[in-house]
């Protein structure tokens, strides 16, 4: 279980995150949207103990996975690419086929499109088993095919290791398909909380309400 209280964070005079009070149950997928600056990024980072909180406390977990929103390759092919998270080989293989990049395992990961090399980064953190796997945006520069293997992947990941999953969203397909909880942010604060389908059904507030009617699928 994580416990967020009075969480804040500040960038000088600015908060652009303030949470009073959230729990996110073990094995919990929560979707975590709302518009560019909301704090989703600011979220996802305090949880991996990359930044710090301004104010208040979270509980944290043992081990965890950390997909940061830009994605990154190392020197080398594909295989290098997760084998330097510290998988095997034939993982690595396994993770690769998974995410229909086979064909290009021995290729420079540096010469991928942007869709393939946000797959192959899911591939080197699914690589490893966490008890908290944190995503950033995990299907931005997914076409629809690449997106429904995301959503597939991240799936059979919980299920294997029944870790708990925080990744944020611009998409309705993930946050529906994925999801068991959807947060919706708002300049830092939390507008709607609760089932994908019962938010987008049944918006909160009046600003959750426009957010939602942009979310239809
Ligand atoms: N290091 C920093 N210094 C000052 N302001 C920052 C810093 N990092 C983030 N912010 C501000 O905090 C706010 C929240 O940023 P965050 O990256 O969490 O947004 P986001 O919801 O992830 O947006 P996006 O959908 O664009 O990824 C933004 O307004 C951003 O400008
Ligand atoms: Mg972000």
């Amino acid at each position: 279980m994580i416990e967020i209280k009075n969480l804040k964070k500040r960038y000088g005079e600015r908060t652009v995150l303030d949470i009073p009070s959230l729990s996110i149950a073990d094995g919990e997928t929560l979707a975590l949207a709302g518009a560019n600056g909301s704090g989703k990024t600011t979220l996802l980072k305090i949880l991996g103990g990359i930044i710090k909180t301004s104010e208040g406390s979270f509980t944290s977990s043992e081990r965890i996975l950390y997909m940061p929103q830009n994605s990154y390759a190392f020197r080398g092919d594909l295989i290098r690419n997760i084998l330097i998270g510290g998988a095997d080989r034939s993982k690595a293989l396994g993770l690769l086929e998974k995410f229909e990049l086979s064909h290009l395992a021995e290729k420079k990961a540096k010469s991928l499109s942007g869709g393939e090399l946000q797959r192959l980064s899911l591939c080197r953190v699914l690589s490893k088993e966490c008890n908290l796997l944190l995503l950033d945006e995990p299907t931005s520069a997914c076409d629809a095919q690449g997106a429904e293997l995301v959503i597939k992947a991240i799936k059979d990941y919980r299920e294997s290791c029944g870790c708990t999953v925080i990744m944020s969203t611009h998409s309705p397909l993930l946050a529906v398909n994925a999801a068991d909880r959807l947060i919706i942010l708002n300049s830092g604060k939390i507008e709607a909380d609760g089932s994908p389908e019962e938010i987008l059904a049944n918006p909160w507030t009046q600003w959750a309400k426009s957010f939602a009617a942009g979310w239809k699928i």
